[in-house]
């Protein structure tokens, strides 16, 4: 069988995750690298082609890749460079704007449908495997409600788009922020309550921060507390240390997180679906599922589907680099 031809478009956390998770999948191979600035990519890494992202016919043409995986942040990078690689190639992204992905659903739909190529959109852990979890763990428990807790261990979990927030702040120099479950509130969804909770009652939020010199601490601890959206609705715990110590007890990404959701089966016996996953690294993990997608993605193709599809639109077995035989004799 022909290996699927991989493209890797974007050289961050994800794009390096992707291509060390390549290496663990023997169906896949990574043909190429894709960046806005590949000079940039080639100081440190040059194992197989870089090529500048904006040259489509170019890399097309010489690559031949069947599916480029989006590695480009949600904010920015995907809103402009998935619709425009959705209408030249398959592709699969982790964009996880939670409350713009139905509009960016639509968008990648037409782009993909009007060329004939899937795009699989907001996969990873949460979107991604998270969100299938929540349908699941309602549709078999009806009436009950599925709820995500991050950072369950002690040190909790890093927050990358929260660690970005801080280093935005002016006057801080380098920060880290840890995401703290908060175990009571996940009791009571044990309990099968299905309480109403504000994001303050699941989470708080733990700082790192280094600051630049001559900063005021406390100039930026008020505007770290009263940030919206990020710190403002939390309880939120600040440690200002050196570099030394961020760089020492801070290394890496590691974070976890919960699905879990109670209710009653029929004869109002008492069930309670739980799905929990540990990362020692954020980005490898979204990066090992966003290849399984994108052999689903080289399957769907293979059908002659198009459009745009999630998690919820793929039936497992796509994702398996195992036979149908396989699966119904070891994995069922
Ligand atoms: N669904 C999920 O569960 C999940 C989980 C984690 C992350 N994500 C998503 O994944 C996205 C990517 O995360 P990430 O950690 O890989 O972001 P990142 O490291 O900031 O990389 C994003 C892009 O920035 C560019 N870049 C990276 N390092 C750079 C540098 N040193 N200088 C200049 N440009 C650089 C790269 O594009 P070029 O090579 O084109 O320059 C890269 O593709 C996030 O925005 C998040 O939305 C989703």
């Amino acid at each position: 069988m022909a290996k699927i031809r991989v493209v890797v478009a974007g050289y961050g956390n994800v794009g390096r995750g992707v291509l060390a998770a390549l290496k663990n999948n023997p169906d896949m191979v990574a043909v190429g690298v894709l960046s806005r600035n590949p000079d940039r990519v080639r100081k440190s890494f040059n194992e197989i082609p870089v090529m500048q992202i904006a040259d489509v016919d170019t890399w097309l043409d010489a690559l031949k890749p069947d599916v480029a995986i989006l590695c480009g942040g949600s904010k920015d990078d995907l809103p402009i460079q998935g619709p425009a690689l959705a209408q030249r190639i398959n592709t699969v992204d982790s964009f996880d704007n939670h409350s713009r992905i139905s509009e960016y659903f639509a968008a990648m739909d037409v782009a993909a449908g009007k060329s004939g190529h899937v795009s699989v959109i907001s996969t990873g852990w949460d979107p991604g495997i998270f969100s299938m979890e929540r349908v699941v763990a309602n549709a078999f428990l009806p009436g009950s409600r599925a709820y995500g807790f991050y950072g369950l261990g002690e040190s909790g979990g890093l927050s990358m788009g929260h660690s970005d927030a801080l280093r935005t702040i002016p006057g801080v120099k380098d920060a880290r922020q840890y995401t703290h479950a908060v175990s009571a509130s996940i009791e009571k969804v044990r309990s099968g309550e299905n309480p109403e909770f504000t994001p303050g009652d699941m989470h708080t939020r733990e700082c790192f921060v280094v600051l630049e010199d001559g900063a005021d601490q406390n100039a930026v601890a008020e505007t770290i507390r009263t940030m919206p959206g990020y710190f403002a609705p939390y309880k939120t715990e600040i440690h200002f240390v050196t570099q030394e110590f961020l760089d020492q007890n801070c290394a890496g990404f590691p974070h976890d997180g919960l699905v879990v959701a109670a209710g009653n089966t029929g004869n109002n016996h008492s069930a309670r679906i739980e799905y929990r996953c540990i990362w020692g690294s954020n980005p490898e993990a979204t990066a090992n599922v966003l290849v399984a997608h994108a052999r689903a993605v080289s399957r769907l193709a293979d059908e002659g589907k198009c459009g745009a599809f999630t998690i919820l639109d793929i039936p497992p077995a796509y994702f398996s680099m195992h036979s149908k035989e396989e699966l119904l004799k070891k994995f069922m």
